[in-house]
């Protein structure tokens, strides 16, 4: 038996209230609230961006359960910040992990943190004595007074892989689909990303329905025997319509009421990418009701696309391995934004380039970005933090 045994969330120094979104561009706020189910999005400080997510997700699990075991980093990511060099060899050295790791990022727009996870239960099967740091980071980013801009947000969810795992045993059979549409996508040279939202949300259900009936012809479960499904939430709404379209798929009964424990982070984060989904699943265990067990489905899909659906059952003592408290304090502990500040620290993202510039210090998370030198990025710990 193989999953995951912890789950640490992280975001960014800032955030804002979407109210504040909705009145400068004369919108209606249940718009966002209700339509899109988002109450917030967090803002990255000038010296945070992915490497110091992830680095800060996975901080407190090297911390719990020391750094003997993992011999692979996996970093999940669509918000890379080098062509070449992995977002994890940076995450390697800020943790103090030794030398004998394999060190890698992978990338398909939201859905990598999936495949990392499903690389991970692999490398554990072959050797149940190792351990696989799994970490999905992301900053959601696209163009100002866009229908997407209050779909932002960024976070970052590191899971330990292990043998005998202390929160979710995962299944062995998953359904996969895959489909190339363009219906989100990052071009080289653009800061932000390119999104049809309408052909996404549709994309996004075909990759359902497909991944589902791929599940059942692998010999997956039946609909009757999950207690909980846990969906990428772009915008926390997109779980209704997703779980709708199940029902509809499945012929099934499907209790809408049951997901809301699971939007709690994500209501707040905004959307984090490829880390949305494990945000939903914290969400989901750090509540008061006991799932132990219970068989939980997870739905990943990113755009152009594939999708996934994993599953697993919940471990007898989970509760005693969670971190809702520190998970909650991430979020409480962001410092608020008007707007005015959010939409200049989105024109500043990144506008240096690789250009030597030093970066002052903002963020209170443990690790920064300090700036760039002969073209290359440099990173440190923050001391205190
Ligand atoms: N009160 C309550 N709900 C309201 C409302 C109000 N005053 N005004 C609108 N709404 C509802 C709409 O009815 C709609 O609900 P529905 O989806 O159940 O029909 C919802 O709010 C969104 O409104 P819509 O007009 O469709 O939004 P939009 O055109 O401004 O854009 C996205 C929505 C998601 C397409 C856009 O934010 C986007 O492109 N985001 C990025 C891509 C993305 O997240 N894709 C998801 C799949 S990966």
């Amino acid at each position: 038996m193989i999953g995951i045994s912890d789950l640490s969330l992280a975001t960014g120094h800032h955030v804002l209230d979407l109210a504040q979104l909705a009145q400068a561009n004369g919108t209606d706020p249940a718009k966002y609230r209700v339509g899109l189910g988002q109450d917030e999005m967090s803002v990255l400080a000038p010296d945070e961006d992915v490497v110091t997510l992830a680095a800060s997700a996975a901080l407190p699990l090297v911390q719990r359960h020391g750094t003997d075991r993992i011999r692979t980093l996996l970093v999940a990511t669509e918000s890379g910040v080098d062509q070449s060099k992995s977002v994890g060899v940076w995450v390697h050295r800020l943790l103090g992990l030794p030398s004998s790791v394999r060190t890698v990022e992978l990338k398909q727009a939201c859905y990598a943190g999936t495949a990392g996870l499903q690389a991970a239960l692999g490398i554990v099967a072959r050797d149940p004595r190792q351990q696989v740091l799994v970490v999905a980071a992301d900053v959601a980013r696209y163009d100002v007074d866009t229908a997407a801009e209050p779909t932002q947000g960024a976070g970052a969810v590191a899971m330990l892989v292990e043998a005998d795992p202390a929160l979710l045993a995962i299944d062995p059979v998953s359904g996969v689909h895959t489909a190339d549409v363009d219906d989100f996508w990052r071009p080289n040279d653009h800061a932000s990303a390119v999104v049809d939202g309408r052909l996404s949300v549709s994309a996004y259900l075909d990759a359902l329905t497909g991944a589902w009936d791929d599940y059942r012809a692998q010999g997956g479960h039946g609909i009757e025997e999950f207690a909980r499904f846990c969906y990428h939430q772009p915008f926390t709404r997109m779980a209704t319509k997703a779980h709708r379209k199940l029902a509809q798929h499945t012929g099934a009964a499907l209790d809408e009421a049951l997901l809301e424990p699971t939007t709690r982070y994500n209501r707040r984060l905004g959307n984090s990418y490829t880390a949305s989904l494990w945000a939903a699943l914290a969400s989901l265990l750090d509540d008061p009701t006991d799932l132990t067990g219970e068989r939980i489905g997870l739905f990943s899909y990113g755009s152009g696309a594939v999708g996934e659906l994993v599953t697993g059952v919940v471990r007898d003592g989970y509760r005693d391995h969670l971190r809702a408290e520190d998970n909650l304090r991430v979020l409480d502990e962001r410092k608020p934004v008007d707007l005015a500040t959010y939409r200049a620290l989105h024109a500043a993202a990144g506008a240096r380039g690789s250009e030597d510039h030093d970066v002052p210090v903002a963020t209170s998370a443990p690790f920064r970005f300090a700036g760039v030198r002969n073209l290359a990025r440099r990173y440190e710990g923050v001391a205190g933090a």
